[in-house]
């Protein structure tokens, strides 16, 4: 007879996003099959077991914010440069650090040949398939126009054919920032087929207008751009996204939420019963302003490995105040924005900086190149120029085990509520994803086995422990207190005791289905104070 299972964890901790509890777990057929206090020793016969010695347990991280082989070169304000990782390397990161889901994006642009968001699907469904993945992988759809007949035509083949429930919108970047009128557009559509919308909420005219104000004042160091985007900036953009929300009824979701006054707007709609959500990323806990001016001299180019939007919070007061954000429920999710540039690249961080320079592979970049230095004083706006975004899907889940779960700042629980469980309902994958449910329709058997706290050293971090085709890491030197042992994806162990185990063709595609979480948003507001209510009439 064929054992019960193919393998079975032992002497777990198990945490699911509403209950721990000390258990075995028995997979078959790459699904959850069974959870129970001990299984009798017959049914372990021939089965491959793996010793937990008390660690924690948990779903797979579903990490649903992720940049891969994405086409960023698309404008001058912020975006351009060359995504450093494909989906071999991101998702070989991702795996190394625990993810076993990640939720990519393609993108429309404004080129005419752009404008099929399913001609722009499969595009990069091609990329996918051309190296194949560590890693479970689906797609956001970004939209930056608002073409009345792709809209409508095109949404429901999104959902149907390529289980693609999520959009994400701009309102900063020329080349991606959508008017108010044209988010009416795109948000009306979307919630018209039931997709998700993701906003990127920063003020594009506040930060442009700022900007030039610096670069006028000579002020074009990477520290300025934080300057350049402070939290205001997102506090305008989030409560204008929310009025928007309200005046059609769209639930909406914020992503990468990073100051304190962001997420007070988002708490003040939650109040308000608006299907309004918020997700939240590593550095808004881990790094601040002070980590963009480490090295901060006029010609200093080294901080540019820290320059995302929204950039890092002022000061770690911000951090304690994001905290209580990430317990008290205002952020739904907690994702990495993985957004891979190298630094000793031209297309790279430099890119929009150096003009002609040839590769600058194998230099010292510590503020001393020449010619990079030359570069940049030749060369006004450094900071506008620079692509934004830093490397994170590997760091994230230790990360917020060193900083949240390990300080007491969040339960267990909340742990797997925030990387894992409402990724996987807010973006339709729940409980194939997200869950260990052992009954129909079943979890796929994707798991997180992090290391007993007893016996793990703690570690101080260097890039070139990470999996990721970056030549850096914002985290460098940072002390982690735990790292996943085991990674497990539809019961394969992908990821032992430090060694990749799987193969790059183990991922799978995944279709998403609607939001889950919406359920539990009150019904319609039908104040015309508010709302449009006529538009449903
Ligand atoms: O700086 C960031 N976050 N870059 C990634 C692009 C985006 O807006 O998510
Ligand atoms: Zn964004
Ligand atoms: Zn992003």
């Amino acid at each position: 007879m064929a054992p019960r299972f193919d393998l079975v964890i032992v002497n777990g901790t198990v945490v699911t996003a509403s209950d721990i509890s000390t258990c075995c777990v028995g997979i078959k057929d790459g699904k959850i099959k069974a959870l129970a206090y001990a299984f009798d020793q017959d049914e372990l016969e021939g089965v491959e077991i793996i010793d937990a010695e008390g660690a924690y347990v948990m779903p797979g991280g579903v990490d649903a914010h992720v940049h891969l082989c994405q086409d960023l070169k698309t404008g001058p304000h912020g975006l351009g440069g060359e995504c450093a990782d494909n989906f071999d390397t991101g998702s070989r990161s991702a795996v190394a650090g625990g993810t076993t889901t990640i939720i990519t994006f393609a993108t429309q642009t404004r080129a005419e040949e752009d404008r099929s968001l399913i001609k722009v699907v499969e595009a990069y469904n091609a990329r996918a398939e051309s190296t194949g993945s560590y890693v479970d992988y689906g797609f956001h759809i970004i939209i930056v126009r608002n073409d009345a007949d792709i809209l409508e035509n095109e949404l429901p083949v999104l959902i149907k054919d390529w289980g693609i429930s999520s959009c994400k919108l701009f309102l900063t970047y020329e080349t991606q920032r959508l008017t108010d009128s044209q988010l009416l557009d795109v948000m009306f559509a979307a919630r018209k087929h039931s997709i998700t919308t993701m906003i990127h909420a920063e003020n594009g005219d506040m930060i442009g207008w700022l900007t030039d104000k610096l670069e006028a004042k000579g002020m074009v160091a990477p520290y300025y751009h934080a300057l350049s985007r402070p939290p205001i900036a997102e506090g305008e953009a989030t409560n204008r996204a929310i009025s928007l929300a309200t005046l059609i009824q769209n639930p909406i979701l914020f992503v990468h939420v990073g100051s304190a006054l962001g997420a007070a707007n988002v708490r003040r709609a939650q109040t308000m019963g608006l299907p309004v959500y918020a997700e939240t990323c590593p550095q808004y806990f881990n790094l601040t302003w002070d980590d963009l001016k480490r090295f901060h001299s006029p010609t200093c180019f080294e901080n540019s490995k820290m320059i995302c939007s929204p950039p890092p919070p002022p000061d770690t007061n911000d951090h304690e105040d994001l905290f209580v954000s990430l317990q008290n429920g205002t952020f739904t999710i907690y994702s990495s924005d993985h957004c891979p540039f190298r630094y000793d690249h031209p297309h790279g961080k430099p890119s929009g900086v150096l003009e002609h320079t040839p590769s600058m592979e194998g230099e010292n970049h510590d503020c001393h190149g020449e010619e990079l230095q030359d570069l940049l004083l030749r060369k006004n706006g450094a900071f506008r120029h620079v692509p934004n975004g830093i490397p994170g899907v590997e760091t994230r889940l230790s990360l917020l085990y060193t900083g949240a779960l390990q300080t007491g700042r969040i339960t267990p629980q909340k742990f797997v509520e925030l990387t894992s469980t409402n990724p996987a309902k807010l973006y339709g994958l729940y409980p194939k994803k997200g869950a260990l449910m052992n009954l129909q329709p079943g979890s796929d058997a994707d798991i997180v086995i992090w290391h007993p706290e007893k016996s793990f050293k703690p570690f101080n971090l260097t890039n070139s422990m990470l999996h990721h085709n970056v030549d850096y890491t914002p985290y460098e030197g940072k002390e982690f207190t735990n790292w996943p042992r085991y990674t497990i994806l539809r019961g394969k162990v992908m990821w032992a005791n430090g060694e990749l185990k799987g193969k790059l063709r183990d991922g799978q595609y995944v279709k998403r289905g609607p939001n889950q979480l919406k359920k539990d948003s009150p019904r319609m507001d039908k104040d015309p104070r508010r709302v449009a209510t006529w538009l449903y009439e």
